[in-house]
């Protein structure tokens, strides 16, 4: 397994480009299943989840070709039928969301089978909601040895669904089944995250109709069938909220472009807060930070336009250095601080109840061995690493590698002293 050393103390200068959003990235390609035309997606993330999920796709039928167009990045794919609808455990394991392929092929061939998905450790993940939105809209399922059976031989038809809580998984997964169902649905208790309305936005252009995605209601009026067309992913908003703690913490002065400030307000604010500088630009965000001590800010966790909480982990090793207390509440997720114990290892002072850790500023961290145990736990280590006296290295970096494209070598142009540590095994 890779792991990545870094030797910290470099104060970061220069730009970062930012890619296109891996979980909008996924969804979008989920969305290619509903139509049998070419789907073409520019500002594509290269990462191990959209690999991932190309190789279920492929075996579901799809045709998934990668090539550099004239902007970058994308992906074709092409779905002239459907020639399984079976995703087998082995494939849906790897990446939770491509538990959102069941909503697609019901929608398009009126029967699936599906495992129930893996993916991150971070707390119990169920997808009852996914399942009873599914109900919802007609479809018939059934649970057995870990597998979803759904039928809908006479297809879907349009429901008022109303969530209980806000998820993102949940609103994407009724989206995608629902653009194909006879008549109305409306959800309420949308979610409003930015990759909603990047998904709406692609299923309008294929002809879909639907209103009102990136607020807490959003309509839906069935069509019969989808086209395919062009469509740019969303700039990955947890990328750019990642580069621009990670200007931070080392002080210096990062350009991110090729992002969207407004879809990381709520990180901004809390980073000026802190004293940080943020100036908005034309194609995305300036981060400084002279010499002074950052101050801590609290933060709690919520769901758009709230704090995110894929940039706890980011925010809380940023928070191991600053002056003062920093108390960050974590609303969406249980068990997610699994990063604390390795940031400990750095010499950071934090305890844990619950869903609250109190984080009390360090003067300094120091290098150490530590592991990443998430996808978004792994990048706080890196973040730590940069600020940290001496080497740093952090260990199971395929966490890393399915959510941040080519991390070390946009960090090392901007001066950080990062570097992969090819292939040998880890004994744990
Ligand atoms: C998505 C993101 C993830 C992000 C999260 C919250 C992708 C691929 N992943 O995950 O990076 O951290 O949104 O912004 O887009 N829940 C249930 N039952 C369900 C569904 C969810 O209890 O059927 C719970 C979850 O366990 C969690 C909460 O609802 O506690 C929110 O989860 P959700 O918004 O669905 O997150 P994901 O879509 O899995």
């Amino acid at each position: 397994m890779d792991r990545i050393a870094i030797v910290g103390g470099a104060t970061l200068e220069g730009s970062i480009p930012i890619s296109g959003a891996k979980n909008s990235a996924i969804k979008l390609m989920a969305a290619s299943l509903l139509t049998d035309a070419p789907l073409r997606l520019t500002n594509m993330p290269r990462l191990a989840d959209t690999r991932f999920l190309a190789r279920l796709l492929r075996r579901l039928g799809t045709e998934v070709t990668e090539q550099d167009g004239v902007d970058g990045p994308e992906t074709v794919l092409h779905t002239p039928e459907i020639v399984s609808a079976f995703a087998s455990y082995d494939l849906v394991r790897q990446m939770r969301a491509s538990f959102n392929v069941l909503g697609p092929l019901i929608a398009r061939t009126g029967h699936a089978k599906v495992s129930l998905p893996g993916g991150c450790s971070i707390g119990a993940r169920p997808v009852d909601l996914h399942l009873k939105a599914l109900e919802a809209l007609g479809a018939h399922i059934d649970l057995n040895e870990g597998y979803v059976y759904a039928q809908a031989p006479r297809g879907l038809k349009g429901a008022r669904i109303e969530f209980p809580f806000v998820s993102v998984g949940a609103t994407e997964h009724t989206l995608l089944a629902a653009v194909l169902a006879r008549g109305e649905t409306t959800l309420l208790n949308a979610a409003q995250e930015p990759e909603i309305e990047d998904l709406a936005n692609c299923l309008n252009m294929m002809g879909a109709r639907i209103e009102g995605a990136g607020t807490a209601t959003i309509r839906v009026t069935g069509v019969d069938r989808l086209a395919g067309g062009d469509h740019a992913v969303v700039p990955d908003r947890i990328e750019a909220g990642t580069y621009a703690v990670a200007a931070a913490v080392t002080g210096g002065c990062v350009r991110l472009t090729n992002c969207r400030a407004e879809h990381i307000q709520a990180l901004l604010s809390k980073l000026v807060e802190a004293g940080v500088e943020v100036t908005p630009t034309p194609d995305g965000v300036q981060i400084r930070r002279g010499p002074e001590r950052l101050r801590s800010v609290d933060v709690v966790t919520d769901p758009y336009p709230g704090f995110a909480t894929d940039l706890q982990a980011q925010f809380m090793a940023l928070m191991t250095l600053a002056a003062g207390e920093s108390v960050i509440r974590e609303t969406v997720f249980e068990n997610r601080f699994m990063h604390v114990p390795e940031l400990a290892r750095l010499g950071a002072d934090i305890t844990v109840h619950g869903g609250e850790a109190r984080v009390r500023g360090v003067e300094a961290l120091n290098g150490a061995q530590v592991m990443a145990t998430d996808l978004r736990a792994s990048v706080s280590l890196v973040i730590a690493g940069l600020a940290a006296r001496g080497e740093t290295v952090v260990h199971r970096v395929y966490h890393l590698d399915r959510g941040f494209e080519r991390l070390e070598e946009k960090l090392s142009n901007c001066g950080a002293d990062i570097r992969r540590l090819k292939g040998e095994e880890d004994a744990a």
